[in-house]
This record gives C-alpha cells, sequence and structure tokens, in this order.
C-alpha cells in the first residue's frame, strides 16, 4: 500500500497533470523512443502521430492518481488495457522503461516544480499501478495458454481471401500444421503483427474476429481505407499484398466487448465496419435461442454493406428475430424514434461503429430510457475515457 504521505503529494498533484498530462506523455513517448527504439515495433505509430495514445496514457495516470485510495474503482479499465497489452506481447520487463522515461518527462515538463517528494511520491505509485497491471497481464497470458492458445506472437498461414463488399475483404488464418486453432468469445479480436513495404518498423494492429469460433480458423474482415489516411497501411498491406499461404504473427483472441449469456432481448447496432464484432456475436447464439434479437446494421449503401447476407440468414434461422438495414445514401439514418420501436424493455443493446455513431446511438438509447448496464459497446482505437 502507500503511505498517507505519498497518497496526498499524488492527490497535490492532479490538477497539475490536468494541465500538462498531454505534454508530459508527448515527451515521454518522444524520450522514450529515442532510448528504445525497438519499441517502435510495438507501439501503433499512427497512434502515436495523430496524439490519440498520448490522451490514453494521460487519461490513465490521471484516473489511477484521482483513485489512488481505491485502486479497485479502476480495475474494469485496468481490465480492458490488460487485454490489449496481453494481445500486444507487452512484458514485465518493459514496464520499468515506460516508468523511467515517464518520471523524466514530468520533470522535464514541470520543471522545478516537480520537487523530489513529488517525483518520489510518483515512482512510488507507478509502481503500485506497473505491478497490478503485470500481474493481471501474467494471468491472462496463462489463461490463453491453458485455453490451447499461445503466450506471445505465433505465425498462421492465410488459408483464404474473400471479398464481402467493395470496401470489404475477409483473410482466414489457420495454424500451419492444419490443427485446429483455439476457440474464443464472440467479439473477441486478435493482434496482427506486419512487415509493411517501406515501413522501418513492425507494425501491429487489432482485427474483431468476424464469425462465430469456427473450424475453418480465424477470420477476420479488414475495410480498405483510402491510401491518403494514416489509419489504412496495414488495412490496405492486407489488401493488396497479404497473399494466401503467407504466414502472418498473430497473437491469442483477447477482449473484453463479448456476448454476455442472458435470456434477456438483444438488440445489435452496427455502423460500418463495427458490424464484425456483432455479426460474430449473432452468429454464435444457438438456433433454438428464445431471445427477442433486432439486427439494426447502418452503412453507407448496399455496394459496401458487409455480411447483410449472413446476417439475414441468420435472422430467419432465429424463431424471434429481425432486421434492419439503413442506407444512409438513402437518407435512412439511425433515429431516437427508430431505436424507441426496436429496443424492447429490459433488452440489452450491443453498439458498434465509428466514434460519433455510437456516441450519437449511445445518447438516444440513454435518452429512451436503456440503463446504462445494458449498454454494450467498443471503441475502435485506444479508449478515449477511462472510466464510463
Ligand atoms: C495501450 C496505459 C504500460 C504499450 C494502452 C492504453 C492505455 C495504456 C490506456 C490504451 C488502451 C486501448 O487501446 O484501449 C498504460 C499504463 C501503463 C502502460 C497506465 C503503465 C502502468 C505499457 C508498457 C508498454 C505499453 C510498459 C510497453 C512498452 C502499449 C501499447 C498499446 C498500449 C503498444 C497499444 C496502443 C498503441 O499501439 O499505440 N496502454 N500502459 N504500455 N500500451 Fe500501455
Amino acid at each position: 500500500m502507500l503511505k498517507q504521505e505519498t497518497i496526498k503529494i499524488i492527490k497535490a498533484t492532479v490538477p497539475v497533470l490536468e494541465v500538462h498530462g498531454v505534454e508530459i506523455t508527448k515527451t515521454f513517448y518522444k524520450n522514450m523512443f529515442q532510448a528504445h527504439p525497438e519499441l517502435l515495433n510495438i507501439f501503433n505509430h499512427t497512434n502515436q502521430e495523430q496524439g490519440r495514445q498520448q490522451t490514453a496514457l494521460a487519461n490513465t495516470v490521471y484516473a489511477a492518481a484521482v483513485h489512488i485510495e481505491n485502486l479497485e474503482a479502476i480495475l474494469p479499465a485496468v481490465m480492458l488495457i490488460a487485454h490489449k497489452h496481453r494481445s500486444l506481447g507487452i512484458l514485465p520487463e518493459h514496464y520499468p522503461i515506460v516508468g523511467e522515461h515517464l518520471l523524466k518527462a514530468i520533470k522535464e515538463v514541470l520543471g522545478d516544480a516537480a520537487t523530489d517528494d513529488i517525483i518520489n511520491a510518483w515512482a512510488e505509485a507507478y509502481g503500485v499501478i506497473a505491478d497490478i497491471f503485470v500481474q493481471v497481464e501474467e494471468e491472462l497470458y496463462q489463461k490463453a495458454e491453458n485455453n490451447g492458445g499461445w503466450r506471445l506472437f505465433k505465425p498462421l498461414k492465410v488459408a483464404k481471401k474473400v471479398v464481402e463488399s467493395d470496401l470489404v475483404t475477409s483473410v482466414y488464418f489457420v495454424n500451419e500444421d492444419g490443427s485446429p486453432l483455439p476457440t474464443y468469445e464472440p467479439g473477441q479480436y486478435i493482434s496482427i503483427r506486419v512487415k509493411v513495404p517501406g515501413e522501418e518498423y513492425l507494425m501491429n494492429r487489432q482485427y474483431t474476429l468476424s464469425q462465430a469460433s469456427a473450424e475453418d480458423g480465424y477470420r477476420i474482415s479488414v475495410k480498405r481505407e483510402s491510401d491518403h489516411t494514416p489509419n489504412g497501411k496495414v488495412s490496405n498491406f492486407i489488401h493488396d499484398n497479404l497473399q494466401v499461404g503467407d504466414l502472418v504473427d498473430v497473437s491469442a483472441p483477447a477482449g473484453l466487448f463479448v456476448l454476455e449469456e442472458t435470456a434477456a432481448p438483444i438488440t445489435f447496432v452496427s455502423g460500418g465496419i463495427g458490424v464484425t464484432p456483432l455479426n460474430s456475436m449473432l452468429q454464435s447464439l444457438k438456433e433454438d435461442a428464445t431471445n427477442k434479437v433486432n439486427f439494426i446494421q447502418c452503412a453507407r449503401n448496399e455496394k459496401v454493406v458487409a455480411f447483410s447476407d449472413d446476417i439475414k440468414e441468420k435472422v430467419n434461422a432465429l424463431p424471434n428475430a429481425s432486421y434492419t438495414a439503413l442506407y444512409s445514401d438513402e437518407d435512412k439514418l439511425i433515429t431516437k424514434e427508430l431505436l424507441a420501436e426496436k429496443v424492447a424493455d429490459n433488452a440489452d443493446v450491443y453498439v458498434c461503429g465509428p466514434v460519433g455513431f455510437m456516441e450519437a446511438v449511445i445518447k438516444n438509447l440513454q435518452e429512451i430510457g436503456v440503463k446504462d448496464e445494458k449498454i454494450h459497446y467498443e471503441f475502435f482505437g485506444p479508449a478515449m475515457q477511462l472510466a464510463k
């Protein structure tokens, strides 16, 4: 446990962190990558360039400071991050490197205001937070291994590529020796690590497994991005360069945005490529599932929509399910009125799509009275907000 004096100092520095948090973490990343360029093989450079990761780390450090007397309160957020870390192969030996550079950055940005007492207090607090991460992540590594998986990355073979729409292509990964891959929970993701031509470092990305656990391998479904956005480097590499027979480093499935067992009605609301985890969840429902199920799929138009036929087929096979497609090119948008009509009382609602879409849908759901604990969602990219 932290000493009372340490807690006092941490709490007193929260307002300073609020003001300088992003600057501190930016400085931290710059210095850390200078000293340890090999870590660029782990971090997402695009998130770095866009400052997204800086915000995520700043938020976490801030939240840890706010909850320093009761770290239990941030455990759900810790679990989410730990799943991401585990899927990227983050190891205990990485933590002292991050700790050293975080403290140096605090000193650099705050200057004389960062007294020895403040630095020591943060060193102690970082140690406590890092120990929690290391312990939780070790448990996750063991869980993956015990589920027939593996610890870090394993080369899997590209068995096939299937074009799903004008924008989306699926890739199926299998074990090289043909043995079955471990099962996973619908909604989970894998990390893949690839060498993109022209890039100095390896690139890692998370992709949701887009079908229910199946014998034909792990399927990811990747949206082509504009060549002009740095977001698309790995996705477009998968579209353009990845060939059947290639080996790709893949981590065991991870993630907490999964379908929870329930007898309650279920509504799925997807926007664009956010359909991938929700389709996996829908497909994993047993065909005698009596839940009332609604699938609302939003997309630009019929040419780019993915999996609508699979979804319709599954909905028809279920005893009590319906499907609604909304194409924005036809001016059909998701509205509060439509949600009020489709979302049954006490339903669990699963939402996935672009950030703006999700924010609007979640706000509408709250306004029609859906309780927070019944709204399940996952933002793509680093969690922008730590605590819900
Ligand atoms: C992602 C916090 C230690 C590497 C994240 C995220 C947070 C976070 C909030 C975003 C999660 C999301 O994407 O939803 C922390 C905290 C740490 C810590 C509080 C220390 C106590 C480390 C260490 C490493 C690391 C030691 C490895 C050197 C990464 C990477 C990502 C990530 C690679 C994925 C995002 C990206 O690639 O840019 N971490 N982290 N983290 N973290 Fe950590």
